[in-house]
């Protein structure tokens, strides 16, 4: 079995030579998302990066470049995840994290981002990260420092005094407040433009309560209509997108309002608002796999008592909502919110989203042509067509048929370097 584990320096030599070669990805079926179908026998040319040529195999005269055999495996675009925390730790919840320096946090974020690549995921947006470190860690991949996914960063997640995007864990004499709250409309605009000056791609708020945050409801709504509308009209100004944590019914109907562009979780999004979001156009990012994770291993994570409780009637109604949302035919991201569970196990949510309602096909959809649009990238990425960039996974089933298989990658392709290649034995 040949593995591509690279140092940072081999990385870095590789991702040159990568640029400056032509590849050749032979006898592999490739997979055509927005289609839901297989072309047998396919080759994909790679050149500078991006893809050059699909076509049938030996049909695209690749004389010179590199070949690398797919030996029969199925090839599909890079994964992407819409919510990921790539700077926090599964092992590490409650007061545990009060102990986790942001350079601490970065560190983890270094090899977070490793197995998240690993495991597929050529493109994630990261929602929420101490002290912008998820910028910074955005800037290490993007030099070629340290392996990892092409990262949209959120920077500090925006929110109300003692709301879920706050830090409630200690009393008042400690002045413990999050970095990215503010209230009142013109203290959240501020909060936006700091953001996008530190770095951040996409504005990230929270718009209800939380299951792991102490002390808020998930029912409840977080800022008022006319701060959510002062914010998602500041982002939008400045070129950004907005993605609001919301749960609960009412906070998901403001936001809705209010124009975001996606909503995470959407755990009690009524029919009203999933005809609204549809209406607009709106993504819904649906986290549905992570529950088995907080209530199986919570408690030894140091989860709170009261965010077991939470989760307990939360995680059932997402999955009863999320088979709705598909009913109902809303646009569908795929994302898990890793960092509450571990890295690098982003792809185990497929099997769920299939079980609640989905076919493999629109599953894989969702992480690949669907994040693509909701990230504003879709000339770059989520389908292997000619001129995208050359992010490219394989795996030896038909991952159509058996979604399963998205759960252990066998090849990684990222800018045309490749990370993993596990086909050859
Ligand atoms: N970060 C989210 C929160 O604390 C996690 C929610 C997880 N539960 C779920 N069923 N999706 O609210």
């Amino acid at each position: 079995m040949l593995r591509a584990l690279m140092t940072a320096a081999s990385f870095l030599a590789l991702s040159a030579a990568a640029a400056a070669e032509t590849t050749l990805l032979s006898g592999g079926h490739v997979i055509d998302v927005e289609r839901g179908t297989v072309l047998k026998d396919h080759d994909i040319l790679i050149e500078d990066g991006r893809i050059k040529a699909v076509g049938r195999a030996g049909t695209l005269g690749a004389s010179g470049a590199t070949a690398v055999a797919m030996q029969g495996a199925y090839l599909l675009p890079g994964l992407s995840d819409s919510h990921v925390h790539l700077t926090s730790r599964s092992d590490i919840h409650g007061y545990r994290r009060l102990t986790v320096s942001t350079a601490r946090a970065a560190i983890s974020g270094v090899a977070n981002a490793e197995k998240t690549l690993r495991a597929g995921f050529t493109t994630v947006r990261n929602l929420g990260a101490p002290g912008f470190a998820d910028v910074d860690l955005k800037s290490a991949i993007d030099s070629g420092e340290v392996p990892g996914p092409r990262i949209i960063p959120a920077g500090q997640s925006i929110g109300i005094t003692g709301g879920h995007c706050d830090s409630n864990l200690m009393p008042y004499e400690s002045r413990e407040t999050g970095g990215g709250v503010a209230d009142g409309p013109w203290a959240v605009r501020q909060k936006v433009r700091e953001n996008k000056k530190f770095g951040a791609e996409v504005i990230k708020f929270c718009g209800t309560g939380g299951v792991l945050s102490k002390g808020t409801t998930i029912g409840a709504q977080q800022f008022t209509l006319e701060e959510m509308k002062a914010l998602v009209e500041e982002a939008h100004e400045l070129g950004l997108k907005v993605a609001v944590h919301a749960h609960g019914a009412k906070g998901i109907a403001s936001a809705i309002e209010a124009g975001v562009d996606s909503i995470e979780h959407s755990s009690l999004i009524t029919d009203e608002s999933l005809k609204a979001a549809i209406k607009k156009g709106i993504f819904l990012s649906m986290d549905i796999y992570v529950s088995d994770f907080i209530l199986g291993e919570g408690e030894a994570a140091g989860i709170l008592p009261e965010s077991l409780e939470k989760e307990k009637i939360v995680g059932k109604a997402q999955r009863e909502r999320f088979q709705a949302a598909v009913k109902a035919g809303a646009k569908m991201a795929f994302g898990t919110d890793a960092g509450v569970y571990t890295h690098g196990m982003n792809g185990r949510q497929f099997a769920y989203m299939v079980e609640w309602g989905m076919t493999p096909a629109d599953a894989i959809r969702a992480a690949t042509i669907g994040n693509a649009e909701l990230f504003g990238l879709k000339t770059d990425i989520g389908s292997l067509t000619a001129g995208k960039r050359a992010d490219i996974i394989a795996v030896t089933g038909n991952p159509l048929t058996d979604v399963r298989e998205l759960e252990d990658v066998d090849f990684v392709m990222k800018d045309g370097a490749v990370f993993v290649n596990e086909l050859a034995e």
